[in-house]
């Protein structure tokens, strides 16, 4: 049987007319029935929903229907027939059927339902074919779209950022080194340091933490613009928010200021989840159903309501006076954890939060300066059961400022040479922030671990697949 002949499950389900012949392909997730009629839940990843493929044994043999076991793929043809069985409204009379690949059913792993999250990080290969990770990949699918689409339709233009960078300018974390030189063998200069020279791109070369200075470059001269790509960061961090590879969505815009970076990053987070309300009903109420019966009506929740908008100081206020054991001190200054992230999200305010104006100490050199010339015009968006969702920043545009910065910070002027040549020509006010992509999906979704949001993640001492 040919792909050409066969209409995906979700077609039948939806639109499907009953009396015609039709043909499918897919994974068995379940067969039952008796020596008189056997009855085969079909699935092909198109949706949440199985189509049920009706076998009559007085057409088929024993013989036949052997190999359609549990994760075996097989394809069929028949007649498409109302459904008597309640939950579906039509299914399959099979009068064709072909077994393309068998699953040994004493050693296929995902014969019964209810695996662990963990057990289904260890066959991460075949987790795709689960309900839950099936719900899960097509979830993160229509994000991806609809982040595109959300900025195309707003006249935003696709930036696309180096992977592999030779400078180390965001500070956002450690890194990953790039390297074809021979580990055992390296070449050492004069003073016995390793000889980048040798090298492949003739200088030290890591993978990027962030596609923002890049994306700055390109906003300074198309105005508005984002990036969308893998990030790297090297950090021992095995939290359940943590990935050493993950997705970032990064806007980057002339023109704006704080307030107008707030102002999108809350539109945009909006957005994407009414976007999924409206586009991923099924696996939503599945995975609202199995794993967390509160979530639909949190993404709910969340487009109803403003965020709250405030300063840090006032922040640390609020967790000061709160009755609350933390584990990391608070005070002016302290970088905030997600224990305390999520006080004032979850137990304080209640919604999603927007904290601005941290001190300069612990956010990046190129925020930009207040007045104050303690703070910098920094904004974190913090969301329930995730903490930090968004950083981002009103950009430092006034030159002398920024190489200040730079200095104070022992930032090499060899790295950022480019970057500061577009505060010297033609330089204008801009912001920008990152979405991380798994911590969205980590809170559309519902589940409680980046590891289950992302195919294959990568992770310390983890590189599977
Ligand atoms: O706050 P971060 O480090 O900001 C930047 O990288 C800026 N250059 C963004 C910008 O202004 N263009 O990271 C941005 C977001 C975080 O809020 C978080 O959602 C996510 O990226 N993130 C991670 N997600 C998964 N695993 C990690 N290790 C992450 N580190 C950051
Ligand atoms: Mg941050």
């Amino acid at each position: 049987m040919r792909n050409s002949e066969r209409t995906k499950v979700k077609l039948l389900l939806h639109s499907g007319v009953v009396g015609t012949e039709v043909a499918a392909m897919g994974w068995v997730r379940t067969k039952r029935g008796n020596k008189n009629v056997a009855f085969v839940a079909l699935n092909d990843g198109s949706t949440i929903h199985n189509i049920q493929v009706v076998f009559d044994m007085t057409r088929f043999t024993e013989e036949q229907l052997k190999g359609v076991t549990t994760g075996a793929c097989i394809a069929v043809k028949g007649l498409l027939v109302d459904s008597p069985g309640s939950g579906q409204r039509v299914e399959i009379q099979a009068n064709y059927l072909e077994v393309l690949g068998e699953a040994d059913a004493t050693t296929y792993p995902l014969q019964k339902k209810g695996h662990s999250m963990e057990f289904l990080r260890e066959i991460a290969h075949l987790r795709p074919r689960t309900n839950t990770f099936g719900a899960v990949l097509r979830i993160r699918h229509a994000m991806a779209y609809a982040i595109h689409k959300y900025f195309n339709d707003k006249g935003f233009f696709y930036i696309h950022s180096p992977i592999i960078t030779g400078s180390d300018a965001e500070g956002a974390g450690a890194m990953f080194r790039v390297t074809t030189l021979d580990l055992d063998n390296l070449p050492r200069t004069e003073d016995g340091k390793i000889d980048w020279n040798e090298d492949f791109f003739g200088k030290e070369a890591k993978l990027t933490v962030s596609g923002q200075l890049e994306a700055e470059l390109g906003a300074l001269a198309l105005s508005e613009v984002y990036t969308f790509g893998p990030t790297f960061r090297a950090e021992n961090s095995n939290t359940p928010r943590h990935l050493a590879e993950f997705w970032m969505i990064e806007p980057e815009m002339a023109f704006y200021d704080i307030q107008d970076n707030m102002d999108l990053a809350e539109d945009f987070l909006k957005y994407l989840i009414r976007y999924a309300l409206e586009h991923c009903a099924d696996d939503l109420e599945f995975l609202n159903k199995m794993y967390d019966n509160e979530l639909i009506d949190r993404l709910k929740f969340v487009i109803e309501n403003p965020f709250e908008r405030l300063p840090y100081t006032k922040a640390i206020e609020i967790l000061e006076a709160a009755n609350q054991k933390w584990e990391f001190p608070v005070f002016w200054g302290a970088d905030l954890q997600s224990e305390h992230e999520r006080y004032l999200v979850e137990k304080h305010f209640k919604k999603p939060v927007i904290l601005t104006d941290y001190p300069k100490e612990i956010k990046a050199f190129y925020m930009k300066q207040n007045d104050d010339g303690k703070t910098v015009r920094a904004m974190d968006v913090l969301f329930p059961k995730i903490g930090e969702i968004i950083g981002g920043s009103q950009r430092e545009e006034v030159y002398d400022k920024l190489l200040n910065r730079i200095h104070e910070l022992h930032i090499p002027e060899k790295d950022v040479w480019w970057y500061l040549e577009t505060r010297k020509f033609g330089s204008a006010p801009h912001s920008g922030f990152g979405l991380g992509f798994e911590r969205l999906l980590l809170f559309v979704t519902g589940m409680t671990n980046i590891r289950d949001v992302i195919p294959f993640p990568r992770t310390p001492k983890n590189c599977e697949f």
